[in-house]
């Protein structure tokens, strides 16, 4: 509760402002969360060498986007620490984020690509999106559907209030995505992010609330 006190000419009792209730993890995880087309789950151990396989598809794609792409090891022992890693983390009490893989739907356990909830802030209940997919999936919607139902789960499971997307602003693929999902454009930083071999880069910021958000268009989970 945050007590507000008036200036003396207004003395009489404090306006007490009730303070929103900050972001529990749900537990269990909302997790499989099924689509038409794929499946969003945490990694197991032995989705490595798919991963891995994943990984090596795109590797020009995500780092032409991503500077985090760098650090991800290139051999199935570095993959296998990572995926231990994000459990461990996905088990603090207070996460900084979720990473998930898309896996696809019709091949049990095949990696498509990657997404999740980061940059978590409990406070305001509101966490950033992000999303990759294999070079050679691209283009058929798998992305836009994923993150989709993705953000319908974030609001209606999850508990968020407010999600956002946060892109190179020229990352032309991953714009449209965030606007074909009715994402509102909020921000455009000029030249305020360092790209590896491409220099400072302009930034988009994309968000929608829980209120906004259409869930007729991006169904819950489809089972
Ligand atoms: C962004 C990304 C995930 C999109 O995946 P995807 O499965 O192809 O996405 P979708 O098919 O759902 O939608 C892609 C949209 O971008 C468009 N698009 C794809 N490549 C494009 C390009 N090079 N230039 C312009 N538009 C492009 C598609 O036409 C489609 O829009 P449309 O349906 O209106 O035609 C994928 O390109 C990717 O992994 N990129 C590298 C990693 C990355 O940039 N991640 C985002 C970091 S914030």
């Amino acid at each position: 509760m945050f007590r507000v006190f008036r200036p003396s000419w207004q003395l009489g009792a404090p306006i007490v402002d009730p303070r929103p209730a900050p972001w529990h993890r749900p537990d269990p995880l909302p997790l499989p969360l099924v689509t038409p087309r794929t499946v969003i789950d945490v990694l197991l151990d032995d989705d490595a060498p798919g991963l891995l396989e994943a990984l090596e598809a795109s590797r020009e794609g995500l780092l032409a986007w991503t500077p985090a792409a760098r650090g991800v090891p290139r051999d199935e022992a570095g993959v296998l620490d990572v995926i231990r890693e994000l459990a461990r983390r996905r088990g603090h009490a207070h996460p900084e984020g979720y990473d998930l893989a898309i896996f696809d739907r019709s091949a049990a356990r095949r990696v498509l690509g990657g997404t999740g909830f980061f940059s978590l802030d409990e406070t305001h209940r509101q966490a950033e999106v992000g999303y990759w997919l294999r070079d050679d999936e691209q283009g058929r919607g798998l992305c836009t559907e994923a993150v989709g139902h993705l953000i319908s789960s974030g609001f209606d499971r999850w508990g968020f209030r407010r999600l956002l997307v946060g892109t190179d602003a020229s990352n032309e693929a991953s714009v449209r995505v965030a606007e074909r999902l009715g994402l509102r454009k909020e921000s455009h930083e000029i030249r305020s992010r360092w790209i590896p071999g491409r220099g400072w880069r302009d930034h988009a910021g994309f968000a929608v609330l829980a209120d906004e958000w259409d869930h007729d268009r991006h169904r819950g989970p489809a089972a």
